[in-house]
C-alpha cells in the first residue's frame, strides 16, 4: 500500500498546473479521493473535487491531506449533514452560489445504525456460513422507528432523501454540462425484500439500511427516464465489502482489527471477490462509472457497478443485476420523494 501511494506521490509531483479552468470538470462528492489522482496522471481530464461533510474540523482535515497526497489538486469543501433537508437546501444554495455547472454528484455518504452487536449471529455465521458473514449485515442489530429532528426516518434521510433533494436541487446545474453524471454508492447486500414502499422510509420493521440501498438503486436507475434527455446519467454502484467506519464504529477497535483480518482472509483463502477490504478499493466502481466513456456504462442500463478484487487484491469493476427492477414501483417511490420534498420546499420557503 504504502509503495503504491509512494507511487501516486511521484506521479503527482509532475501534475501540471492547470491553464483553462473551463474544462475542469466539478465533482461534488459527499466522500472520496480517487478523481485527485485520475487528475494528476491525465492532464487532459481535470477535476475539482468539492467535499460535501458534515464536519468542518474533518473536512479540513480531509482537504489538507487530499492536497498534501496530491499536490496541486483542486479541492474545496462545502458543509452539509444530509439527513438535515434545510442542511442540504443551505448547502445546494451555496454551491449555486460558488459554481454555474457541475458534472458530477458521487451520492456516497451513508450510515448503518446499530443499537447492537448480535454476537450470537455473528458464532452462528462463522462456524455455518462464515460467506454470509463476511458479506451481509445480519448481525448488526439496527433500530426500529429512530427518526431525525425533522420527523424523518434516519437511515432514510441520510442514505436516500438528502440525495434525493440535493439532486433535485442542483438539476440546472447538472443540465449545463454535457453527460453529466449522478452516481450513488449503493450496496452489494441491498434487497428488495427489506423494501416496503408502504413503509419507505422504513420507520417501522424494515432493516432501515438495507431498505434503504433498495430505495438508492431503484432511484438511481429510473432517475434516467427523466434526466437523460438533459444528457444527465444516473448510475449505482457498490464497495464490495470494506472495513471502513461504517461498521468498524460498531465493533470497537480490537473487533474493527479482526473485521480487517478477516475480510482479507476471506479475499485470499475463499476467494471471495466482493471482499475490497480498502477504501481505496471500494471506490473504484465510482471512479470508473466518473471516468469511463459514457457509451460504454449505457449499455449496462439496469445494472449496478460494484468493485471487486481478486485473491491477491488487484480490483476490478463488475455488473451486478439489480434484482427485479420495477418501474411501477419506481414510479410510486419518486412520486412519494417529491411530495414530500414539496412539503419541505413550502415549509423551508424554497422556490423550486
Ligand atoms: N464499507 C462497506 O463495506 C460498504 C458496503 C456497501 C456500501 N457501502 C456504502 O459506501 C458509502 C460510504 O461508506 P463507507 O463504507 O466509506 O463508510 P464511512 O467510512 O462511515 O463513510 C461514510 C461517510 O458518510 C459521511 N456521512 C455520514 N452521515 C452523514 C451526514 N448526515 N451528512 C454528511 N455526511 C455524512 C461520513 O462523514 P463523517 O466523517 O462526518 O462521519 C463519512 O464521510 C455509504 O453509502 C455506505 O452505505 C459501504
Amino acid at each position: 500500500m504504502n509503495k503504491k501511494r509512494n507511487k501516486r506521490k511521484k506521479r503527482n509531483e509532475r501534475n501540471k498546473p492547470i491553464k483553462d479552468m473551463s474544462t475542469v470538470k466539478i465533482a461534488l462528492i459527499t466522500g472520496a479521493n480517487r478523481l485527485l489522482d485520475h487528475s494528476a496522471k491525465n492532464t487532459n481530464e481535470q477535476f475539482k473535487i468539492v467535499l460535501a461533510c458534515r464536519n468542518k474540523t474533518r473536512a479540513i482535515d480531509a482537504q489538507n491531506a487530499l492536497l498534501k497526497e496530491f499536490t496541486g489538486g483542486l479541492v474545496e469543501i462545502v458543509l452539509v449533514d444530509v439527513s438535515s433537508v434545510k442542511s442540504v437546501f443551505e448547502c445546494c444554495k451555496e454551491v449555486k452560489k460558488r459554481f454555474n455547472r457541475i458534472d458530477l454528484i458521487f451520492c456516497n455518504a451513508g450510515i448503518l445504525p446499530c443499537t447492537h452487536v448480535d454476537w450470537s449471529v455473528v458464532a452462528k455465521q462463522l462456524v455455518f456460513s462464515p460467506i454470509a458473514l463476511m458479506s451481509r449485515t445480519d448481525c448488526i442489530v439496527q433500530p426500529v422507528g429512530k427518526t431525525t429532528a425533522e420527523g424523518l426516518g434516519e437511515t432514510f434521510a441520510c442514505n436516500v432523501f438528502g440525495h434525493y433533494v440535493m439532486i433535485r436541487e442542483l438539476e440546472n446545474l447538472l443540465i449545463k454540462t454535457k453527460n453529466s453524471r449522478i452516481i450513488w454508492t449503493s450496496s452489494c447486500t441491498a434487497t428488495k425484500e427489506n423494501f416496503n414502499l408502504e413503509d419507505y422510509q422504513a420507520i417501522k420493521e424494515n432493516a432501515p439500511y438495507e431498505s434503504s440501498k433498495r430505495m438508492t438503486d431503484l432511484i438511481a436507475i429510473g432517475l434516467n427516464s427523466r434526466l437523460n434527455k438533459h444528457d444527465i446519467y444516473s448510475f449505482a454502484t457498490h464497495p464490495g465489502i470494506a472495513a471502513t467506519n461504517i461498521v468498524r464504529d460498531h465493533l470497537g477497535w480490537v473487533m474493527g482489527y479482526g473485521m480487517l483480518i478477516g475480510l482479507f482472509a476471506a479475499r485470499t483463502f475463499l476467494g471471495m471477490r466482493n471482499q475490497t477490504v480498502t477504501n481505496w478499493n471500494g471506490s473504484y466502481s465510482n471512479y470508473y462509472v466518473a471516468t469511463q466513456p459514457i457509451d460504454l456504462l449505457n449499455n449496462a442500463a439496469i445494472k449496478k457497478f460494484g468493485s471487486y478484487c481478486n485473491r491477491f487484491g488487484e480490483v476490478y469493476v463488475d455488473t451486478d443485476d439489480i434484482e427485479d427492477y420495477n418501474e411501477v414501483e419506481t414510479e410510486a417511490l419518486f412520486n412519494k420523494l417529491n411530495k414530500l420534498l414539496d412539503e419541505f420546499r413550502v415549509k423551508y420557503n424554497i422556490k423550486s
